[in-house]
């Protein structure tokens, strides 16, 4: 298997405002403290990937402002070819405003701009390139149409698709992603996308084991502070959360598939990949941010240092 990710999807730049508590409508209240940094949950799972050293593709559009210069230039930074993202003239590039309370919970507002004016022609332009890949990334901060055209390229042209059907999107249509290798829910998209419940770990299990069904490989479900299951049709893993103190959860759940995909690309088993995914995801919360706050390589190897030294 190729160990080369494609990632074809959303980027953005999030203003993050760190608040004592969100206001009241009609209130004004002062804030302590404001950061800005790159994101977009395509973006993010790119940055993740490739801060782990895995050889990274992304395919994304941004507009032609300032904000787009500074995603291009956050790829490059993480070295991610980003020969395939499209400038688009005349729209804003992709801002997400977010709000994080004391406990590390964000609220975030997304505004998709030229993120919207990704087109199937944009994963045409690009397939020479993602017909080399060991694996595709996709998420849902972009038009429906191009991520069905990028399930049918996957589908023909026999390269694993992992689906993380997010932000949550009710028109998702379940009949036309049927083929996916991997569908990556957290507990609230699952809910919707099935209509059943999805509260507690068992429940979630039953919901995801109903998408099998639908022609589905594996289901992923992230359970934020429990872990995540795998529901194959072998069964039902459950993998068991890391503790740590949470400052910021802005983009765990990227973090988690980004590592995901550059431990299962690099040979590993599913479950060793989600352990190891997990453990990152955990990492990057412990400190404020999104991609900025996503470990390279060698400070993953310190913090999985610390949790192995703390068990014996
Ligand atoms: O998943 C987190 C991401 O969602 C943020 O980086 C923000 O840009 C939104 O896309
Ligand atoms: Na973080």
């Amino acid at each position: 298997m190729s160990r080369r990710i494609g990632v074809i999807g959303s980027n953005m730049v999030d203003l993050v405002t760190y608040v004592d508590r969100m206001p009241e409508a009609g209130e004004t209240l002062a804030a302590p403290r404001f950061a800005m940094g790159p994101g977009g949950k395509g973006a993010n799972q790119a940055v993740a990937a490739a801060k782990l050293g895995s050889d990274v593709l992304m395919v994304t559009c941004v507009g032609d402002d300032l904000f787009g210069r500074n995603t291009q230039s956050s790829l490059a930074a993480a070295g991610i070819d980003a020969r395939h993202v499209r400038i688009v003239p005349g729209l804003s590039s992709g801002v997400a405003p977010i709000f994080v309370e004391p406990n590390g919970e964000n609220r975030i507002l997304i505004v998709k701009g030229a993120n919207d004016a990704l087109a199937p022609e944009d994963v045409e332009n690009a397939a020479d390139d993602l017909r080399g890949c060991g694996l595709i990334l996709l998420q849902l901060e972009v038009p429906l149409r191009t991520v069905y055209a990028a399930i049918e390229f996957g589908r023909a042209n026999k390269v694993p698709v992992l689906l993380n059907p997010a932000p949550a999107t009710p028109g998702l249509s379940m009949d036309r992603i049927a083929g996916v290798s991997f569908f990556a829910p957290n507990q609230t998209e699952l809910a919707i996308l099935t209509g059943l419940p999805t509260r507690t770990a068992d429940e979630a299990g039953q919901a995801a084991r109903t998408l099998l069904e639908r022609g589905i490989g594996a289901v992923i479900v992230t359970l934020g502070a429990d872990g995540a299951l795998l529901v194959e049709p072998g069964g039902i893993h459950h993998i068991a959360p890391v503790a740590v103190r949470a400052v910021d959860t802005t983009g765990a759940g990227d973090a988690f598939i980004g590592a995901f995909a550059h431990h299962y690309v690099g040979g590993h088993d599913k479950l060793t990949a989600l352990r190891q995914a997990a453990r990152y995801a955990a990492d990057a919360v412990t400190r404020p941010g999104t991609q900025n706050s996503f470990a390279t390589a060698a400070e993953f190897a310190l913090f999985c240092n610390t949790l192995e030294g703390g068990r014996s």
